[in-house]
């Protein structure tokens, strides 16, 4: 049987709830109403779902001297998501029981949207027993309480859920500069995004042919943006100079490996990605930079990049060459085999995907729901025009490669 199946036979044989309830929330006891306010000035968007109006007026009642909370009104589940639609909101505290859609399901449509994932859920009932807390836990809520609740308890949650989400937000932020930042230095470098779009898809096609996980394929996906972010340290004479680069040169030209790792070490979130960033010009047999590792030292996730990167390149159009086809592109790799510079299993590998046209079909696949890229898509999404618009002069606009 399907989760929801089991879901909505297990909530069926489930007696109505008594009372619907913060109406059975004990009045403010006088002596917490004198509580000092530890976060005082504490602001939020909070949207509280309840069906009984009692309700959602007594929990704003708890919640109004713990900080300057701004309050949304729902008292159904569609209601809900409609203000979701039209209002930024910071935390959802909700009834488990709603009139139109279970809570349970609710939380689940929520944790499912790549626009209201990372939106905290306190999800309150009267039923007793850890089965619903499971439930709701299950389901997405982050926090669970049981009525009778205690002021000062609800108060502490919100806070706390609250300052989850602040974190939250700044990592969002912290993590969109850097893709922002990547995405401008691959404008610099005569690419356009779609370049790196398509190394993060055929990067992840190629993990899932490989079995990877998924916080493995996540990192592959985000090492298709963040792998060359350190040529932001490198000067555009090395980097875009016509002449051949001198050897002093080429010194400073390698270090964009490790000093995009310092970039994104910051982040722990990026963790998994250093990686690829600090290992993508590693070569098969120890003559590549910017550490000389040699087969599978090379970590795995770095040499499945550097293949899509490199093809990725043959087939594009630069300011210095045409486009290679397919197939050129498919014998440059099989000749940098031979001279012992690529992993051979994994360029076979590639080229089988590429011949059953498999790097395609995968990608549009992650493109449709990976909600744990959503914070890059979002970043991607509003930074793509502004990018492109500035970088004009040195862009050249690439037909979609057919593979
Ligand atoms: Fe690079």
């Amino acid at each position: 049987m399907s989760d929801a199946g089991s879901l909505s036979n297990f909530l069926s044989e489930l007696r109505p709830p008594p009372e619907p309830s913060l109406s059975t929330i004990p009045a403010i006891p006088a002596g917490l109403s004198a509580e000092p306010i530890q976060d005082g000035g504490r602001s939020g968007r909070l949207l509280l779902i309840d069906s009984l109006e009692i309700n959602r007026r007594l929990a704003k009642g708890m919640l109004r001297s713990a900080g300057q909370y701004e309050f949304f009104e729902a008292a159904t589940g569609r209601a809900a998501l409609d203000i979701l639609e039209k209002q930024p909101v910071d935390l959802i505290v909700m009834d488990l029981m709603m009139p139109d859609i279970s809570g349970p399901e609710f939380c689940r449509r929520l944790k499912s949207s790549r626009k209201t994932q990372l939106l905290p859920i306190l999800m309150i009932t009267s039923m007793q027993g850890a089965e619903h807390e499971v439930l709701g836990i299950d389901a997405g809520a982050d926090e669970y309480l049981t009525k009778p609740l205690h002021p000062s308890v609800l108060r502490a949650r919100v806070r706390a859920l609250l300052r989850h989400k602040t974190a939250i937000d700044s990592l969002d932020e912290a993590e969109t500069i850097l893709f922002a930042l990547a995405q401008a230095v691959e404008a610099r470098d005569s690419y356009t995004a779609e370049h790196c779009q398509r190394l993060a898809t055929y990067s992840v096609a190629l993990g899932v042919a490989l079995g990877l996980s998924r916080p493995e394929l996540v990192a592959l996906y985000r090492g298709g943006f963040l792998h060359d972010i350190g040529k932001v340290s490198i000067p555009d004479s090395i980097l875009h100079g016509s002449k051949r680069l001198t050897d002093a040169e080429w010194v400073i030209m390698k270090q964009h490996t490790v000093r995009g790792e310092e970039i994104c070490r910051p982040m722990k979130s990026l963790a998994p990605v250093l990686p690829i960033i600090r290992s993508h010009h590693e070569k098969w047999d120890g003559s590549g930079y910017p550490d000389g590792l040699s087969g599978e030292n090379i970590p795995l996730l770095a040499r499945i990049l550097q293949i899509v990167d490199i093809f990725d390149a043959l087939i594009t159009e630069r300011t210095y060459k045409r486009a290679f086809t397919v197939e050129e592109a498919t014998r440059v790799l099989e000749d940098e085999v031979t001279r012992g510079w690529r992993d051979p299993e994994l360029v076979s590998l590639f080229i089988s995907l590429l011949n059953r046209n498999m790097l395609e079909s995968t990608a549009s696949l992650i493109d449709t729901d990976w909600p744990e890229l959503s914070s890059m898509l979002r970043s991607l999404q509003g930074m793509h025009s502004g990018i492109q618009a500035a970088s004009t002069p040195q862009v050249i606009q690439m037909p979609k490669p057919v593979l």
